[in-house]
């Protein structure tokens, strides 16, 4: 299974100063170094963490493949559309969530999905989409042209008991087995860490997991290196 590393919430420890260390455009060849087989990033509207000049930066260094988290946001499509990262992945955004808190609703924006879907695609940038792991997602997903999803995995992280976690990975099991059947290739991430991504790594129909804040935090104690090899250890 691959993993792909998003760098974020280096960008975050350094807003917490507004200055320029730590640099996320570091992190990411450090992680690269390490071993990952991508790095993420999210240009938020509010830029609250990643920049435009990290994005162009990260751009010129990185050198697997750069994954771009975006909104539909046309300012945000004009981005990436003069910036070409290998791949957009679009996610919901809302200005007051501390992260991206849901998938995408792409069965209720079929249009303005399926239009940046062919926009981004035209240009070359592969496209994936952020969606929960529900049967009406994963066919809006495939109708809207994709090639591939990623599954949030959000639930599964938030779960307490025995039997929770049990069902949330029933579906999402299911959920990567039914968009492979469409053809699709399938992603997941979100709320992953050292300790629950385990039972995901047995879904054989998930290719590559992005993993942000377990590792980000983790290297504070750790340093970055270890934290990336750590995690591909119990991945891969
Ligand atoms: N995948 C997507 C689409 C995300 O929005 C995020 C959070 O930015 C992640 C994966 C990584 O989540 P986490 O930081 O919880 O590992």
């Amino acid at each position: 299974m691959k993993l792909g590393v998003n760098v974020d919430h280096v960008a975050t420890l350094r807003q917490a100063r507004r200055i320029d260390v730590p640099d996320p455009v570091l992190a990411a060849q450090i992680c690269e170094g390490a071993g990952c087989d991508s790095i993420v990033c999210h240009l938020r509207q509010d830029r609250r963490h990643i920049n435009d000049k990290d994005l162009d930066e990260l751009r010129k260094v990185v050198k697997t493949k750069l994954n771009l988290e975006m909104s539909c946001a046309q300012e945000i499509v004009d981005i990436a559309l003069r910036v070409k990262p290998d791949q957009a992945t679009l996610v919901p955004e809302r200005r007051e969530e501390v992260t991206t808190e849901g998938g995408l609703d792409a069965a209720a924006n079929k249009k303005i999905v399926r239009d940046v879907v062919k926009t981004l695609s035209s240009a070359g940038i592969a496209v994936s989409l952020f969606i929960d792991p529900e049967k009406a997602q994963i066919e809006a997903a495939k109708a809207t042209g994709v090639e591939c999803i990623e599954l949030h995995t959000g639930r599964y992280a938030n779960a307490c008991t025995g039997p929770e976690i049990a069902s949330e990975l029933a579906t999402l099991s299911e959920s990567a087995r039914f968009a492979r059947s469409l053809g699709l290739q399938v992603f997941a991430g979100h709320g992953l860490n050292y300790e629950n991504v385990k039972e995901i790594t047995e879904i054989n129909d998930i290719e590559e997991l992005n993993i942000g804040h377990s590792i980000i935090s983790r290297a504070v104690f750790v340093g970055l290196e270890n934290a990336v090899k750590e995690m591909l250890d119990l991945i891969r």
